[in-house]
């Protein structure tokens, strides 16, 4: 596996692998590896004859008083974990080689950063659309992998791929959870013990949405209400937001009428702020 640290080498070895006639496939994290993350490998190894993965915490993301400088990193173990997954690049760059001295130029897709989310994360999806803008013009993938768990984020990323014309198809790929139905996350790293424990019951709310609509329930109020209570029984968990939305513009809906509709949760837990969702369909699958 290639380690790669300077964008413009970066830049260099894509160009080559297009000379070549090779496919590459993408799949932007922010380290700290775990199987959500393999399995968007493993998505994107089908689709692409050469696997790019990059690690990059990125600082314009985070806010103020967020986990920037606590986020969990281990890039030795992420190193070995991308070797045996026959990943051919690592892209790791450093914060001056992203965001060289004078850095001012920004990529926000308007309106939908500022729902769910983007409501209690002021310039999140900004720093997102910004760093995976950049990274597109430096890895030139044909083919970027990225996780439903961060569903907002993927709609996020539609949109500005469709928008500003990036040569790039977006695959998103399934929620990977822990056996007890917790999703995926580097930042589960930080439950305590007994938050763990608790920790499924974010899912398990949202299991209670899904089989309320297949029951026939419409009213998105009575919905949540019924998450919400569930979820008191937990002193711990300290819901943020609950809301159903459409999937296109991620505007909430008052009642399920036919089509797919996304219910999106954040809670934190401690010190971790946790983030899940779960689709529903009406006139489909679920009647
Ligand atoms: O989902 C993530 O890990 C990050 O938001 C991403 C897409 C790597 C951009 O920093």
């Amino acid at each position: 596996m290639r380690i790669v640290t300077k964008s413009e080498d970066m830049q260099r070895l894509s160009i080559e692998y297009k000379r070549q006639g090779k496919t590459v496939g993408f799949v932007p994290t922010m380290g700290y590896l775990h199987e959500g993350h393999t399995s968007l490998i493993n998505i994107a190894h089908k689709y692409a004859d050469v696997v790019v993965v990059s690690i990059f915490v990125n600082p314009i993301q985070f806010g103020p008083s967020e986990d920037y400088d606590r986020y969990p990193r281990d890039i030795e173990r992420d190193k070995e974990i991308l070797e045996k997954m026959g990943v051919d690049v690592m892209f790791y760059p450093s914060v001056d080689d992203m965001y060289p001295k004078g850095f001012t130029t920004y990529v926000e897709v308007k309106g939908l950063s500022d729902k769910l989310c983007g409501r209690y994360r002021p310039g999140h999806f900004r720093g997102v659309t910004t760093v995976v803008a950049k990274l597109f013009n430096i890895v030139m993938p044909d083919v970027a992998v990225f996780g439903e768990k961060d569903a907002q984020q993927a709609i996020i990323i539609k949109r500005m791929v469709r928008d500003l014309n990036f040569p790039v198809k977006i695959i998103v790929g399934p929620t990977v959870r822990e056996p007890d139905g917790l999703a995926m996350s580097s930042r589960n790293e930080y439950l305590t013990e007994e938050e763990r424990k608790v920790a499924p019951a974010i899912y398990q709310s949202l299991l209670l949405a899904k089989g309320l609509v297949e029951q026939g329930e419409r009213d998105t109020s009575k919905i949540i209400a019924a998450m919400q209570e569930f979820l008191s029984k937990y002193d711990r968990i300290k819901v943020e937001y609950i809301e159903i939305v459409d999937k296109e513009e991620l505007n909430p809906i008052e009642r399920l009428e036919k089509g797919e509709a996304l219910i999106a949760i954040a809670a934190y837990l401690g010190k971790a702020r946790l983030i899940d969702n779960i689709s529903v369909k009406v006139g489909g699958d679920n009647g």
